[in-house]
């Protein structure tokens, strides 16, 4: 039986849609959950979607996926920079790990530049706006497919 695809956000994305428009757009987090619930139904998948500003939250969501998911997709926001113990975490995970950044955080400040959580995804995909966490769901849609 499939398991759901895990949609995790990190720290101030319940703030998308008002949070520097210009880099992260008008889109807000509700609007985001629809939109990935949709290509998600199209695709034959379920996912569960939720944000926190907690690290801790952010763990044991990962560690709940570690028997009860499919595959996750990961915007750990500025945790991405800092995270090592969420990046402990994702060691655990053996089903696909895709870190999404709305924005590309290699065009911005150095401390963006670095991030823990690359060392545990199985990919990365950056600076396509809010369409990256679709293209995380077409990807994980695909290798589950082929598996
Ligand atoms: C982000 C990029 C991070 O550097 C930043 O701290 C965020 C959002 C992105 O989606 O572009 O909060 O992960």
């Amino acid at each position: 039986m499939s398991k759901p695809i895990y949609v995790l956000n990190g720290p101030n994305l319940n703030l998308l849609g008002m949070r520097e428009p210009d880099i992260y757009g008008h889109t807000t987090l509700a609007d985001l959950k629809g939109m990935c619930t949709a290509r998600a139904d199209a695709r034959g998948l379920e996912i569960f979607f939720v944000q926190s500003n907690r690290e801790y939250e952010i763990i044991d969501w990962i560690h709940e996926a570690i028997d009860g998911a499919d595959g996750i997709i990961i915007n750990p926001a500025a945790f991405t920079h800092t995270s090592l113990a969420i990046l402990d975490a994702l060691k655990n995970v053996n089903c696909p790990i895709i870190e999404v950044h709305i924005s590309n955080p290699h065009t911005r400040e150095d401390f963006r530049h670095f991030s823990y959580v690359t060392y545990a995804a199985t990919g990365t995909i950056a600076g396509l706006g809010v369409n990256g966490y679709l293209t995380a769901i077409d990807a994980i849609a695909d290798m589950l497919a082929d598996a």
